[in-house]
């Protein structure tokens, strides 16, 4: 069986894990610098020509490998998949829904295939599809999730024992313990995301990379957007729609994305964030992330 780092190319198993707006050319190509493994977003990409222009930005700023996510949910992601596989791109993590009908078209294009899954009977189905590993992700994760899902304590060693493919643990991972408590679960690598954001290289807002460092492991919570839930910090703005959900709209409107998590207006959309932000206590350097996550150290 392929390690994962021989497969994706890189030096350490640690994949940052696509992050929406704020996979930003220069924290990607930072994090496969520094020898983990970069994935640029394509979730809220409008177009084909902005996707494009961050991959070639991508390109211009590091010469070692990385990947892009593509959310299966998405109108554009068999046009996002076909620029990618001319431009290179050799791995996709694909996420929100089941990799099945892009897994032939991927295939055809050469790629490796990790589909993010919360839980073990997709992991099984998507393994029989013929994708090259599986990202488990547990609920205490930033971001979108199901509604049914399992901490990454529980999820990632029932994983392992179902797949015989490579396993990447996400949710919950900020350091080496968790780096180190990830392989002991079963997982040959980690994805990382919420630990990334509070990092020098990403575009991410002060003010979003600020609360990550003040609120702590009890302050994030799941908010229901109709088809899915989003892991966000308890700011005023998702405590009001905690309280009283009626408030939130179908689809992503409560997300704000490009003013809330890049402009830092907290009023104009929720801060996602996973449970990991008890243990992030300070802004770094990607590569100091990435170090200490592979080398020791609590890195919080
Ligand atoms: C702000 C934010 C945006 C995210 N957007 C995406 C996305 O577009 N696609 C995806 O597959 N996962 C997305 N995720 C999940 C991450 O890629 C990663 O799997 C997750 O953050 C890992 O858990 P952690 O936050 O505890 O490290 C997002 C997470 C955050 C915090």
């Amino acid at each position: 069986m392929r390690s994962v780092c021989e497969m994706l190319g890189c030096r350490y198993p640690v994949i940052q894990g696509a992050m929406g707006v704020i996979c930003n050319p220069e924290f990607v190509a930072a994090v496969s610098e520094a020898g983990g493994f970069g994935t640029l977003a394509t979730a809220f990409a409008a177009d084909v020509d902005t996707l494009y222009k961050q991959v070639k930005e991508t390109q211009k700023l590091t010469r070692q490998p990385f990947g892009a996510n593509l959310l299966v949910m998405n109108p554009l992601t068999q046009q996002f998949a076909e620029l990618l596989a001319e431009e290179g791109i050799k791995t996709v993590t694909v996420s929100g829904g089941s990799p099945k009908a892009l897994i032939p078209l991927l295939k055809s294009f050469g790629m490796n295939v990790i589909p993010v899954v919360p839980s073990v009977t997709v992991a099984v189905k998507s393994e029989a599809l013929g994708v090259d590993a599986i990202i488990a992700e547990g609920s205490e994760s930033g971001g979108l999730q199901g509604f049914k899902g399992s901490s990454t304590m529980v999820l990632v060693p029932s994983v392992a024992d179902a797949v015989k493919i490579p396993v990447i643990a996400a949710g919950g991972i900020a350091d080496s313990r968790g780096y180190q408590a990830a392989l002991a679960l079963g997982a040959s690598g980690v994805q990382v995301g919420t630990r990334f954001i509070a990092s020098q290289e990403c575009i991410a807002h002060a003010n979003y990379k600020e609360a990550i460092i003040v609120h702590s492991e009890t302050d994030t919570g799941l908010l229901n957007m109709g088809g899915f839930q989003v892991r966000a910090m308890q700011t005023p703005l998702a405590k009001k729609l905690l309280e009283d959900p009626s408030l939130i709209k179908q689809g992503f409107s409560e997300m704000g994305t490009e003013e809330s998590w890049v402009k830092g207006d907290l009023e104009a959309g929720v801060l996602p964030a996973g449970e990991v932000i008890g243990l992030i206590h300070n802004v770094k350097s990607v590569r100091e992330i990435v170090e200490e996550m592979i080398q020791g150290g609590q890195n919080g």
